[in-house]
């Protein structure tokens, strides 16, 4: 089956998206904290409009049950893998929300633990990558 287009459009910025991250990382090591705050915020909100758009569209287009029947790999491989995906995804999303909002909180108030703030950073970059790179398993799972 040929992949709707709105998949394909969502594939790809999940395949950018880690790259994203990484160059708003990069503003925060070449210690342009502003530049680092702003490019998050954007990347967060661009990020959530795209996962509505494919929340919305999966729906209208009959869902994963719908997709499933037209690929060739195996039926219960793909139900665990696609759980896991979304559980990754899930906390990925709700922790970097969190460090969103607790890092700005604490940025004004001056008092950002930076050791605890680079863990969690490390973990949100880390868990969010690992989303993008199974999604897009999933897309050539799909269609392949
Ligand atoms: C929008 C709110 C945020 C604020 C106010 C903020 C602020 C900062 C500041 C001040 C630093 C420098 C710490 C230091 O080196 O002393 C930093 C570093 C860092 N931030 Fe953020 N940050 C925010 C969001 C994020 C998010 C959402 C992530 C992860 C996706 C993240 C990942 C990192 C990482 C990995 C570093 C360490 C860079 C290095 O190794 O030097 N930050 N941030």
């Amino acid at each position: 089956m040929q992949a709707p287009f709105y998949m394909t459009v969502v594939t790809i910025y999940f395949i950018i998206l880690p790259f994203l991250l990484a160059s708003s990382i990069f503003q925060a090591v070449k210690k342009r904290y502003k530049l680092h705050i702003k490019s998050q915020v954007a990347i967060f909100i661009l990020t959530f409009i795209i996962i509505l758009y494919f929340e919305i569209m999966i729906r209208i287009e009959g869902g994963f049950l719908y997709y499933k029947q037209y690929s060739g790999t195996s039926e219960s491989f793909m139900l665990i893998y696609l759980i896991i995906h979304i559980l990754i995804a899930i906390v990925g999303v709700i922790l970097w929300a969190y460090l969103i909002f607790s890092s700005i909180k604490a940025y004004k108030h001056k008092n950002l633990d930076n050791k605890r703030h680079k863990l969690l950073g490390k973990i949100v970059f880390s868990l969010i990558t690992i989303s993008s790179i199974m999604g897009t398993g999933m897309y050539f799972m799909l269609f392949e």
